[in-house]
């Protein structure tokens, strides 16, 4: 066990710090951190996304060109957890201890990540589960319409990178996260707990592609949020890259959107809850129909309600 809890913090070099703001206020986040150099939102958790500008000399060096995430604070249970923690990876790689307290070191992508005692704590929050032929949760109880979501954390960072074996020795084998599911030789999900969600980093190498960010998701409390959050979001004018949909690896239903920040963001629930019983899949083929069992290009309209059709 190395007492990770999940992500803490995202911070992203943005080109447009108002634009890149109003696009997570318009997410769902709640904007804690408002001064002319640094943005800083939060999901109802107190996870937190930071803006900094892409020219600014207080970031980690970015991993590509343009707007990017630049770095990923990860949360450990107490500080004697985080102390043991470090302890156990600075005999394999270069620790630095920033002016924050915080302990970071560098992955194999270049990324800047980190490790904090956990500041997220539960929400006050309950989703509404759907009824099947057999089980029924909602009595004299419809489900809900959302008009907008509001993000509870961020559950998974998504990277391409260049070597994949060297991400596997270093996620798995030095910092201990947990394989869920695997592409061989093209990608792998790992949690950063033994019992929670399907997955907290999933690394993705694709032929021709350098590395850098592929999307950041944010968990909603169940999947009426996920149409009603997109819907909202689809009507502030961001763009759909893909969505709604349903995965079937994690079974989760999701819409990413277009980020300013660069890459992706992702909106999802009813992802799988895995324990330490789960079998990892380690031959799945990264076909259409393992990514998407079905998905919408372009997403919906607000007003039309129905396929945006451009
Ligand atoms: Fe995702």
């Amino acid at each position: 066990m190395n007492g990770l809890t999940g992500i803490e913090k995202v911070t992203y070099g943005v080109d447009d710090m108002s634009l890149s703001c109003k696009f997570f206020s318009d997410w769902g986040l709640n904007l804690v951190k408002d001064e002319a150099d640094i943005k800083v939102l939060e999901t109802l958790e107190k996870s937190q996304i930071i803006l900094r500008k892409t020219s600014d000399p207080q970031l980690p060096k970015a991993i590509e060109e343009g707007p990017t995430v630049r770095e990923v604070i990860w949360g450990v249970s107490n500080q004697e957890a985080l102390n043991a923690f470090v302890d156990k990876i600075s005999s394999t790689v270069d620790i630095t201890w920033g002016d924050d307290g915080i302990p970071r070191c560098i992955d194999p992508n270049g990324l800047s990540i980190g490790f904090q005692v956990t500041q997220c704590q539960k929400a006050d929050v309950k989703g509404t589960p759907s009824n099947t032929y057999d089980q029924i949760f909602r009595v004299d109880l419809p489900a809900p319409v959302y008009d907008r979501a509001r993000p509870l954390n961020i559950s998974h960072v998504v990277f391409f990178v260049e070597d994949l074996e060297a991400h596997e020795r270093f996620y798995i084998d030095l910092l201990g996260f947990n394989i869920t599911d695997a592409y061989p030789g093209r990608g792998f999900f790992s949690r950063c707990v033994e019992e929670g969600t399907h997955h907290n980093l999933f690394l993705l190498k694709v032929p021709n592609r350098k590395k850098g960010i592929n999307h950041v998701s944010f968990m909603l409390r169940d999947i009426y949020e996920v149409v009603g959050g997109g819907l909202h979001f689809s009507g502030c004018q961001w763009d759909t890259l893909v969505g709604p949909g349903r995965h079937p690896i994690s079974s989760a239903f999701f819409w990413y959107f277009q980020c300013p920040g660069g890459g992706q963001v992702e909106y999802y629930s009813d992802e799988d809850y895995l324990t330490r019983d789960w079998k990892p899949r380690l031959n799945l083929e990264p076909t259409p129909e393992n990514y998407a069992e079905w998905a919408i290009v372009g997403g919906l309209d607000l007003e039309t309600r129905r396929q945006k059709l451009t």
